[in-house]
């Protein structure tokens, strides 16, 4: 039987699978990982925190193991994440820099990081959860210091030390038409007039059934589309509040195999990738108490419903 991503791989996509440091030695699961799957994206290993322990002193370990698995294993990575307000190192967040001082440090790590994976990812996620749910900038530390250019450095400075790359901006709660993608909309056609190097729009996707399916899906990837970029669902999950059971599994189901078909409509939505894909590993329980089993595997790497329903419409 053809695996997810052979199947996505025939109408031009990839299908692939977030992993995780600590998930490689679970050999069961990284083997049907890249068995199943023809892409992954490293959960945590080329974030900040990681890659820039200390200023100006660079740490790829963990990042090149994710990529010395996806080559074992035949997985193109795409690379998350260059610019981020979650999960920085201590060194940086604990005191207060100059707009010069900050602007210095996210050129510096930007270059440091794109150039070390250069060849090795063929995407970036190079700003990710810029907006608020309004559609108003967040406010973090890169923002407060160096207003709303600081995005279009980012992609200029990702574009020179990566040239090959696509450069994304990627976000949460941006799967339907509303303020939060609007403003997307309207800041990556400013990009674009502007000559800026941004190639995509990445929709995380962490989906809740409890929330309702994303009101227009099909119709927001298209009109990024329309603006001349690729769009990728980076994340996809679809949590529930537990217990799970099967009428919920029935309906996680049903939205799997939507998000594949709404993307699959639109000819520059490029691919899907689930954050994990089995409930054995996933970051929901920590971060959403009482919700969890997103993923299209269970616990026990048995498939559940959602799998076969993407499968049916990929
Ligand atoms: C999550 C990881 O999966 C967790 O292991 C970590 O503790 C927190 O971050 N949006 C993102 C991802 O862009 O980087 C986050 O990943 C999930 C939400």
């Amino acid at each position: 039987a053809k695996t997810l991503h052979q199947l996505a791989r025939e109408s031009g996509r990839y299908f692939g699978a977030a992993v995780d440091n600590p998930e490689l030695p679970d050999t069961e699961y990284a083997d049907l990982l890249g068995r199943e799957f023809g892409q992954t994206t490293p959960g945590n290993a080329m974030k900040w925190y990681a890659t820039e322990p200390q200023r100006g002193v660079f740490d790829f370990t963990a990042g090149d193991e994710i990529v010395a698995y996806a080559k074992a294993k035949g997985l193109k990575v795409r690379g998350h994440t260059l610019l981020w307000h979650s999960q920085l190192p201590d060194w940086l967040t604990s005191r207060t820099w100059t707009p010069a001082e900050l602007r210095s440090i996210l050129k510096n790590h930007i270059t440091k990081v794109a150039k070390h994976y250069r060849g090795k990812v063929f995407a970036w996620d190079v700003a990710n959860e810029i907006m608020n749910e309004d559609g108003t900038y967040r406010e973090n530390i890169f923002y407060t210091a160096l207003g709303p250019g600081y995005i279009a450095d980012a992609l200029r400075w990702a574009h020179a030390a990566d040239p090959k790359a696509k450069l994304y901006l990627n976000d949460y709660n941006v799967e339907a038409v509303g303020p939060k993608s609007d403003a997307y909309y309207k800041l990556v056609k400013q990009l674009k007039a502007d000559g800026v190097p941004v190639d995509g729009f990445g929709m995380q996707a962490h989906l809740a059934l409890q929330f309702g399916y994303p009101d227009r899906l099909r119709q927001n990837i298209q009109r990024f589309a329309r603006l001349g970029v690729d769009v990728a669902i980076t994340e996809l999950d679809i949590r529930m509040v537990l217990p799970s059971d099967a009428s919920k599994l029935a309906e996680q189901a049903d939205w799997y195999g939507r998000v594949t078909e709404d993307c699959l409509a639109v000819r520059r939505c490029v691919g899907i990738t689930v954050w994990g894909y089995s409930d054995r590993h996933s970051w929901i329980p920590a971060v959403f108490p009482g919700e969890g089993a997103a993923l299209p595997w269970d616990e026990k790497l048995a498939r559940k419903p959602a799998y076969d329903a993407i499968r049916g419409a990929l």
